[in-house]
């Protein structure tokens, strides 16, 4: 039978994860969240798993006072990521931000498959993580649905053919803004996306645009493509994901409803295509498709991408935004200091040269510290 484990399975893209899972003749083996410790132990009743891996320390205590011990095995997420006898079919990897970082090698050494969202741990894994990968014959099938929607585009055919990979971005909360509109934007604004339900860090990520700036580099090191030929492109009603160039300029592109469901389905059963809840596509009301240049602000957040690749500095990248984007949820920066917060990381960041996890793992307490 084929197993699970489920990262994260309290977010967005867990809690579709684990419903897709149970549809589709999984066995779920284990679920790993942090602090919502009640949506942990309603799964774990639904799913009777061997494992439950909690990474938040009162949430822990909560869910293993509650949990059978005889029948569950209730696990720190740091003993959970060490537990070297688990061995599942497929591991879904959901955690937001780098906390996914350390989970997602471990995933790679437990899994046949990893079925990941987290943009976070694939940029900073870097060439490492798809070097590990293919060493240790685990599948990495993207979950993020840009990326999920070129892997079914490149069916069939050779990497030798693609001329450029396209990414589409609905443009986020402020997507018909003028830079001079963002000054007194707040959270709450920031979190009002027009398409796509997602937790908060990707969902300020996306206003800002730096969501698709960390897309662009997770693409080139999924599909193993040279940045400069990856580009983002303003597509408001999200429902084509991606677009892939060949190089006799015909177009390759998925089509459907903005809902995670179908990405998530089909990294779940991959190769195959199953049936899934997704509302299907009215097209003669949709009418027509629009695309359009991203606005200068858009287009220089999303330009750092290709000067954080050149300069060797993806990690710094991807952990500078991260910080800024929790200072701006705790009130201590402004979303346009978001940029500007970035822009100085990347400035003052020294050239990265990683050949272990430990030393992502220096790169990342540097930047923290202000120190890289
Ligand atoms: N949502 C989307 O539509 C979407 C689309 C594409 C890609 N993604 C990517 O998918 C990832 C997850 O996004 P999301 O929207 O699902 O985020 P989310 O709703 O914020 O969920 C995050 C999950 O991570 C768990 N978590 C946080 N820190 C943890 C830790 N230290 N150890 C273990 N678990 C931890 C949370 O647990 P608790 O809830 O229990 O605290 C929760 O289950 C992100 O990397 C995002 O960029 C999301």
């Amino acid at each position: 039978m084929k197993t699970v484990a489920i990262w994260g399975s309290t977010g967005v893209i867990g809690k579709k994860a684990f419903k897709i899972a149970m549809n589709s003749g999984y066995r779920i083996v284990a679920i790993i969240g942090n602090k919502n410790h009640k949506l942990l132990m309603e799964q774990a009743k639904l799913a009777k798993p061997e494992y439950v891996g909690v990474a938040d320390k009162n949430a822990y205590k909560m869910v293993q006072d509650i949990l059978p011990a005889n029948e569950i095995e209730v696990l720190t997420a740091t003993e959970f990521a060490n537990l070297a006898q688990l061995d599942v079919t497929c591991s879904v990897m959901a955690i937001a931000g780098h906390a996914s970082l350390i989970p997602t090698f471990s995933c790679v050494g437990h899994a046949q498959r990893l079925a990941i969202a987290s943009k976070e741990a694939i940029i900073s894994g870097g060439k490492l993580l798809q070097q590990f990968a293919k060493e240790m014959g685990t599948e990495i099938i993207p979950i993020d649905s840009e990326h999920n929607s070129i892997l079914q585009c490149l069916i069939g055919e050779n990497k030798t053919s693609i001329k450029e990979l396209i990414l589409t971005a609905s443009g986020g909360a402020f997507a018909d803004l003028e830079e001079k509109e963002l000054q007194n934007v707040t959270l709450q604004d920031a979190l009002q996306h027009p398409n796509w339900t997602m937790g908060i860090k990707n969902t300020i990520d996306s206003a800002t645009l730096f969501n698709k700036a960390l897309e662009l580099i997770e693409a080139s090191y999924l599909f193993d493509c040279d940045i400069t030929k990856i580009k983002a492109i303003i597509h408001p009603d999200s429902i084509i994901h991606a677009i892939v160039k060949f190089i006799d300029n015909s177009y390759k592109f998925l089509m459907s409803f903005p809902d995670m469901e179908l990405p998530i389905s089909y990294a779940l059963n991959y190769p195959k295509r199953t049936e899934c809840d997704l509302p299907e596509l009215n097209l003669e009301q949709i009418g027509t498709l629009d695309f359009k240049k991203p606005k200068e602000w858009q287009k220089r957040n999303i330009d750092l991408a290709y000067q954080a690749v050149k300069e060797k500095k993806v990690i710094a990248f991807n952990i500078a935004n991260e910080i800024a984007v929790s200072q701006f949820i705790k009130g201590k920066l402004q979303f346009t200091e978001i940029y500007k917060y970035v822009l100085n990381t990347l400035e003052h960041a020294q050239e990265e040269h990683v050949n272990s996890l430990e030393d992502i793992q220096a790169i990342i307490q540097a930047i923290k510290r202000g120190e890289a």
